[in-house]
């Protein structure tokens, strides 16, 4: 782990150097943007106004994965932390932290030392999240990481003290390919010992109209938050898209368990990017694939986690069961 520390009073944050090779902006637009079908990787959604309309879309009525979530740690917390006694609680995509807050007060109650590390590729976020912790919870030790998980956590160096607990909340893991899913849950297990813990929240399937409502809510959020991999686009590689030529389309495809959001051309129109030297041709109704996020059955959650390494020991749902948060331990 680099140990070259931002300027900041109050906590460490490190930046995690990748294990594998992370192609670039560039390099990952050209890829997915030339080939045909389109798509763009989804972590550049979260620049800091893509990373506050987020937080805008956690909190429309038709997005029901937070307020479920949020629910089942508020019910579930203390026993969640009675059970895995971490000395260390690593959170991947923290984000805001927000429903972290009552993993850590159960972690005050039960007054064992805590380091929490959150981890996210959004710098702004984490330091604003973070320093909000440090002051409201003078009990605990806090130590930030920026980087981009899609790398690897080879370079997430966790002290060897203590057993831990990694949290992935919000569904995330769905917004992995299958493979890629695998591939994250083995990383993780591979930070971890034999009997250490995993915290997962995986959103459920459910009949397509909600599945469909909840990405493309009714204000805007969904379709904001979409369009602005467009402005990130235009900033970072000196592109020319206009983001109201595009539609917000999210679709549930069945027969992969998955809402698929995608950006529709409302018209022909050519797009320059200056840093690929590139003029793209693009039909109307031509769409880009943006984000996937796929919806599991109790067998997909629990083949996943044994696919990684780990055993589910837990799965606390609501009772409609539209979400699951799932307590897995490593073996
Ligand atoms: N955990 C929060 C936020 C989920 S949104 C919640 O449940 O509400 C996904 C988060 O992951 C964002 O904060 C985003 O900045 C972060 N993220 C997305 N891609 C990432 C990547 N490749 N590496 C690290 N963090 C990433
Ligand atoms: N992890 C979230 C999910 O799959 C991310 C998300 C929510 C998202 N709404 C979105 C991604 C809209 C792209 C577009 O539920």
């Amino acid at each position: 782990m680099d140990t070259s520390q931002q300027e900041n009073p109050h906590f460490p944050i490190d930046f995690v150097p990748a294990e594998r090779r992370i192609a670039t902006l560039a390099e990952d637009v050209r890829a997915g943007l030339l080939s045909a079908p389109r798509w763009l990787p989804p972590k550049y959604f979260y620049d800091e106004r893509g990373a506050w309309l987020f937080e805008g879309i956690c909190e429309q009525p038709e997005y029901y994965p937070t307020r479920a979530e949020t629910a089942l740690l508020a019910a579930n917390a203390d026993a969640i932390l009675q059970t895995t006694r971490p000395a260390h609680m690593l959170e991947l995509g923290s984000g805001s932290s927000r429903k972290t807050l009552y993993l850590l007060d159960a972690a005050v109650r039960q007054a064992k030392p805590l380091t929490y590390w959150p981890f996210d590729v959004t710098v702004e976020m984490v330091r604003h999240a973070t320093s909000d912790l440090v002051q409201r919870y003078p009990e605990l030790q806090f130590h930030a990481l920026i980087g981009d998980y899609t790398g690897g956590l080879g370079g997430v160096i966790l002290p060897d003290e203590g057993p831990r607990l990694v949290v992935l909340l919000g569904g995330t893991i769905g917004n992995f390919e299958p493979d890629m899913a695998v591939q994250m849950v083995a990383d993780i297990r591979d930070r971890l010992d034999v009997g250490d813990s995993f915290l997962i929240g995986f959103d459920r399937i459910k009949d397509t109209a909600r599945l469909e409502a909840a990405y493309d809510d009714a204000v805007g959020y969904t379709a904001a938050f979409n369009k602005n991999v467009l402005n990130v686009l235009n900033r970072e590689l000196d592109a020319d898209f206009d983001p109201d030529a595009f539609m917000h389309r999210a679709l549930y495809n069945a027969d992969l368990s998955r809402v698929e959001m995608h950006l529709v051309a409302r018209r022909g129109m050519t797009v320059t990017v200056g840093a690929l030297n590139q003029h793209i041709k693009l039909h109307e109704g031509e769409s880009i694939n943006t984000e996937i996020s796929r919806k599991f059955s109790p067998e997909g959650i629990d083949d996943l986690l044994a696919s990684g390494g780990f055993e589910t020991e837990y799965r606390f749902e609501d009772a409609a069961s539209d979400y699951a948060l799932v307590l897995a331990r490593a073996v």
